[in-house]
């Protein structure tokens, strides 16, 4: 296996680690540098759980390798907002009780902000379809739907 030096830049702060540069951009961020909120699910790009923005645009890190972030921002949901001071789409969350086990809303938290940035006030069709690619076992989907629609409204 060929190693390399790689400098990320995540959540605002500066990483290097020696890796596979072919290694997906998750295994880095849940094993070198510890961050536990991209979650493997799929590892194919099919369920969205383990979403981070790339320069502000939503990409499943399973499948991202880890040599094509360098230069460029990664922002993890720690990255979005904190307890104290949530991101919009984190708070509506929180207020429109979605979670169930928790385990996919990474995934669409990250892609909902994503959405709001470049569309404050989608239709509910537009949600949908921003949405469509993302998966949640514990049928969620109606909530989540209040939700980034609650969070629309509070931006
Ligand atoms: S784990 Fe990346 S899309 Fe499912
Ligand atoms: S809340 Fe359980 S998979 Fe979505």
């Amino acid at each position: 296996m060929l190693m390399a030096r790689i400098t990320l830049q995540v959540d605002g702060l500066t990483h290097v680690i020696d890796a596979d540069p072919d290694m997906p951009l998750l295994y880095a961020l849940r094993d070198d540098l510890e961050l536990s909120n991209p979650h493997f699910g799929c590892g194919l790009a099919q369920c969205g759980a383990c979403t981070v923005h790339l320069d502000g645009e939503p990409i499943r890190s399973c499948v991202t390798p880890v040599s094509a972030v360098e230069g460029r921002q990664v922002t993890t949901l720690a990255g979005l907002g904190t307890p104290d001071n949530p991101h919009p789409v984190q708070a509506a969350f929180v207020a429109e009780e979605v979670p169930q086990c928790g385990y996919c809303l990474n995934g669409w938290i990250m892609t909902s902000a994503a959405l709001l940035e470049r569309n404050p006030h989608p239709s509910d069709a537009e949600i949908r379809e921003a949405l469509a690619d993302l998966k949640c076992r514990c049928g969620t989907h109606m909530a989540i739907l209040r939700a980034v629609k609650r969070a629309a409204e509070s931006i």
